[in-house]
């Protein structure tokens, strides 16, 4: 099975962005991780980043020919795109959103997400181990054993 690994805007910075908020690891990183963990279970994974909420939409809808999963940082997108959230009520996978920083003690403007309306899961503030943990739920639910 494959799972798709989607970032949305400024996550291409990652590693150079506030790093006292997001840290100096970098979206290669996040994609070592995934691949260990996917690997150990059997699944295929892809990482894609865009800062275009339409390329996003767009992704999420080819994962609905090729994807059994979705972990996504949508950015900012969670706290504003209806977009985004009614992309991911068409996908029949399993779907879990990460966020890397603990966006419940930041700013209240983040503290809703659209994206959770629809999420089966959800990961904040364990910095980019939250994605490699979030493929290893996707193991036990898709992989094999
Ligand atoms: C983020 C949190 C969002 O509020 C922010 O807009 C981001 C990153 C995170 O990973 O902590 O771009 O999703």
């Amino acid at each position: 099975p494959m799972i798709y690994i989607i970032n949305g805007p400024n996550l291409n910075l990652l590693g150079k962005r506030q790093p006292d908020v997001y840290g100096y690891q970098t979206l290669d990183d996040v994609e070592a991780g995934c691949r260990e963990v996917a690997e150990a279970f059997g699944l295929e994974c892809k990482l894609l980043q865009s800062n275009w909420e339409g390329q996003i939409v767009d992704w999420i809808h080819e994962a609905r020919e090729t994807a059994a999963g979705i972990i996504i940082n949508p950015g900012a997108l969670t706290h504003t795109s209806v977009a985004v959230l009614d992309a991911l009520n068409t996908f029949e996978g399993q779907v879990f959103e990460v966020h890397i920083s603990n966006v419940h003690k930041r700013e209240s403007f983040r503290h809703h997400s659209y994206v959770s309306l629809r999420a089966d899961g959800v990961m904040a503030g364990f910095g980019i181990e939250g994605y490699a943990l979030a493929m290893r739920r996707m193991g036990n639910l898709l992989g094999q054993p």
